[in-house]
């Protein structure tokens, strides 16, 4: 009886698919070491998403046993689409919006056919396509599945193929529906020196959107990066953490909208706002694409898995512990000569660091950079200040054992340059409307390509002034008003902002070409370029001009969600801090650069007396534990916005041989209080010597210094530090005995 029943369904659903003409599609299947993505497709030919969260063993099998193609709800209208395009039943935020040649505002899309190319031993890509039910427009959504980092990145392509020009008004990178009882999101706001600063809000219905609209700078205000925790707020060690973060350089959106089902529609991608494609026949547009994990063990495991996917593929040269650096800007601004560069490469020999970078102030003759208000845009060594040119002060500082750096900022000019005398139409201007300057200067539109070789000479003109720079500082210092090209026609005024970005990707990559070796800083005053889409050319990112120890914990916690350490440069700076005005003891500064890429931003003979020596040999200190801070796990144990005013982390080496603590006090605890916690990330069967290191002369804060402990114990019972004044830190060196 029960093989008949089951025979009949299964000629049922044959007879349903002869009648539409359609052959079953197997459910499709996007999966890593622990994570599926599932999408399967309906009887309409629609493609349902279906799934996204931790790995499904045999899933074809499960979803196939339903007897059904697709989505197995009784409501069909309701099942969330792989890509919501506006028509339809579709009401929401959509991924897409298309006003066809002929005036129709609605699209309909359907499974057209599937592709998975295995990329190699780690990689996967599976190719979704889709047509709209009658009209020639074709969608391509791209998945990328890194087995190993258990990151799964996604992207879209429109194509037209009708016979007129159609207008896209949203294409999103992706779209994620997800079902709980309830969603917090954790994003991040900031302003200059103020960067990625967290909030974690429960969202409740409508959209929450988290945007920018400033095309360069772009994540100063906003970061592209987040987090969605399920059911409560996310927590370090459990519960359902999806993390996201956007590759994109410009403006951005992310929508996150509770409708009324309770479900969250989640549609990432570039912002649509002014920003209109118009596409004629066979043109189409690729969106940037979205870097998406998961993890059932929180937002720790989220942040390793971002680590380590940004480590091989979304920075260059994440293999490679980086230098320490000495760069001049706070030591010596705008008011240098030759000696004065020299003299600090000197100290920063005897300091023990590994590279000088010049900062700003180096150029322009007739428009000499003596200040911000004059010389960006020309690129001449400054003859008064360094008169044996760049080459000099980089072989003088490879002779003392240093690589040489050195700054540029080259989509910028100033109106006082001869750059802007000479190309004013190369400048973004929206037509006779006031040129507005911020930081007295301008933007070059990068939409122009004679703009794009400028920019790209500047580099390598610059690169090629020595045969010994090894590093580059690229800085962008202002957003974009008053939008407008002179180069883009009348009717693609709004394909300004992607083209931007497209330009500025077009010359990293010519510059990538030509020089894959050398470091290159990703700078925006500060954090404002923190995004995975300009990561991916650079070494390391400097996530603020706030180098003050206390802020930077919060900073860096911020930047370190989604970028591992080594691409965080952190540097000790002089007290009272340049911005904050706050002082700060020299160790608590270094304790905190120290867990991150440490460099020094200051002037060398600042540091005098026993300040000196600890300098030096926190320097050394550094080296020793590099390897697993920049290349190691980070495991988070004291949140600095968990109200107690202490801050810990770890870093535990990959083989978990030895590991780091880092922990702050971030204002004066009562005398009685300690600081004690459980340590994370060891192996609990194996001995570890526990020594404390960056010790002020004369006292430690971990009394037990130098013995020995099982991973177990330090797990299960942890650790007790002396860190109850303001300021006070501890680093402790762990290792496997
Ligand atoms: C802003 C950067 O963030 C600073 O580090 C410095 O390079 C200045 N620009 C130079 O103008």
């Amino acid at each position: 009886m029960k093989f008949l029943k089951q025979f009949m369904l299964l000629v049922l659903v044959l007879l349903n698919l002869q009648l539409f003409g359609q052959q079953p599609v197997k459910p499709i299947e996007i999966t890593t070491d622990k994570l599926s993505m599932i999408f399967t497709v309906d009887k309409n030919q629609r493609i349902i998403y279906h799934y996204f969260g931790n790995k499904i063993e045999g899933s074809r099998q499960a979803f196939l046993s339903r007897g059904f193609i697709g989505q197995p709800d009784s409501n069909d209208d309701l099942a969330p689409l792989a890509f919501p395009a506006y028509g339809g039943r579709y009401y929401l935020n959509p991924a897409l919006k298309v006003t066809h040649a002929d005036g129709l505002l609605t699209t309909d899309l359907m499974y057209e056919k599937h592709e998975e190319v295995k990329l190699d031993n780690n990689k996967t890509q599976t190719v979704l396509y889709l047509k709209d039910r009658l009209y020639p427009i074709y969608v391509q959504l791209t998945f990328t599945a890194f087995a190993k980092e258990n990151v799964i990145t996604q992207s879209a392509k429109v194509t037209n193929k009708e016979k007129g020009n159609i207008k896209v008004e949203n294409i999103a990178s992706s779209y994620l529906p997800l079902h709980a009882e309830s969603y917090y999101l954790t994003h991040f706001n900031g302003t200059w020196a103020h960067e990625m600063q967290q909030e974690e809000e429960k969202l409740n219905h409508g959209i929450k959107v988290i945007e920018t609209k400033k095309g360069v700078r772009a994540t100063q205000a906003q970061n592209p990066s987040f987090l969605i925790s399920l059911n409560h707020p996310s927590q370090e060690d459990f519960g359902d953490v999806y993390g996201g973060s956007l590759a994109w350089s410009g403006n951005f959106n992310l929508s996150f909208e509770l409708d009324e089902s309770y479900r969250l529609n989640v549609v990432t991608g570039m912002n649509p706002f002014a920003s209109t494609f118009t596409l004629s026949t066979n043109d189409f547009i690729e969106t940037p694409e979205m870097i998406w994990t998961f993890s059932d063990k929180g937002r720790g495991q989220v942040s390793r898995n971002f680590h380590d996917w940004g480590r091989k593929y979304g920075m260059a040269h994440g293999d490679k512990v980086r230098p320490t650096v000495l760069n001049s800007w706070e030591g010596a601004y705008f008011t240098f000569d030759e000696k004065t560069i020299k003299d600090m490469i000197d100290d920063a020999a005897k300091f023990g660091i590994e590279m000088f970078v010049l900062d700003d102030g180096w150029f322009g003759n007739t428009y000499p950079r003596n200040s911000d208000g004059a010389g960006l845009g020309d690129w001449q060594t400054n003859v008064k200040k360094l008169p044996n040119g760049l080459n000099n002060l980089a072989q003088y500082a490879v002779d003392k054992g240093l690589q040489f750096g050195i700054w540029i900022e080259p989509e910028m000019v100033n109106p006082d340059s001869e750059l802007a005398k000479k190309h004013p139409e190369w400048v973004v201007q929206s037509g006779q409307r006031e040129k507005l300057t911020m930081r007295n200067q301008w933007v070059l539109d990068l939409s122009n390509p004679k703009v794009q070789d400028f920019v790209y000479d500047i580099f390598d003109q610059t690169v090629k002034q020595s045969p010994h720079i090894s590093y580059i500082k690229w800085d962008a210092n202002r957003h974009i008003d008053n939008v407008g090209s002179t180069y883009l026609p009348k009717d693609k005024q709004s394909h300004f902002w992607y083209e931007y970005v497209r330009g500025l990707y077009r010359v990293y990559e010519r510059i990538r070409a030509k020089y894959p070796d050398i470091d290159i800083q990703l700078c925006s005053s500060g954090g404002g370029r923190m995004d995975y889409g300009a990561m991916k050319f650079h070494n390391e990112v400097w996530p603020s001009d706030n180098t003050n120890g206390l802020d930077r914990v919060f900073i860096q916690y911020g930047a370190n969600l989604f970028f591992p350490a080594m691409a965080t440069a952190s540097h000790v700076s002089t007290s009272p801090n340049h911005q904050t005005q706050m002082m700060m003891p020299l160790k608590f500064r270094f304790d905190v650069a120290m867990s991150g890429r440490l460099g020094m931003e200051l002037q060398p003979k600042d540091i005098v007396g026993d300040e000196y020596d600890f300098a030096q040999h926190a320097i050394q200190d550094y080296k020793k534990i590099r390897p697993t801070v920049q290349l190691g796990d980070l495991y988070r144990m004291v949140s600095p916005y968990n109200g107690t005013n202490w801050a810990a982390h770890m870093y535990v080496a990959k083989d978990k041989k030895e590991a780091v603590l880092f922990a702050y006090s971030l204002a004066y605890h009562g005398r009685t209080t300690y600081f004690e916690e459980k340590l994370k990330g060891l192996n609990p069967d194996k001995n570890y010597k526990v020594v404390e290191i960056n010790k002020k002369p004369g006292s430690r804060t971990f009394d037990n210094d130098g013995e020995v402990f099982t991973g177990e114990y330090l797990m299960k019972v942890g650790l007790r530090l002396n860190i109850g004044d303001a300021f006070a830190s501890s680093v402790l060196m762990i290792s496997e005995q």
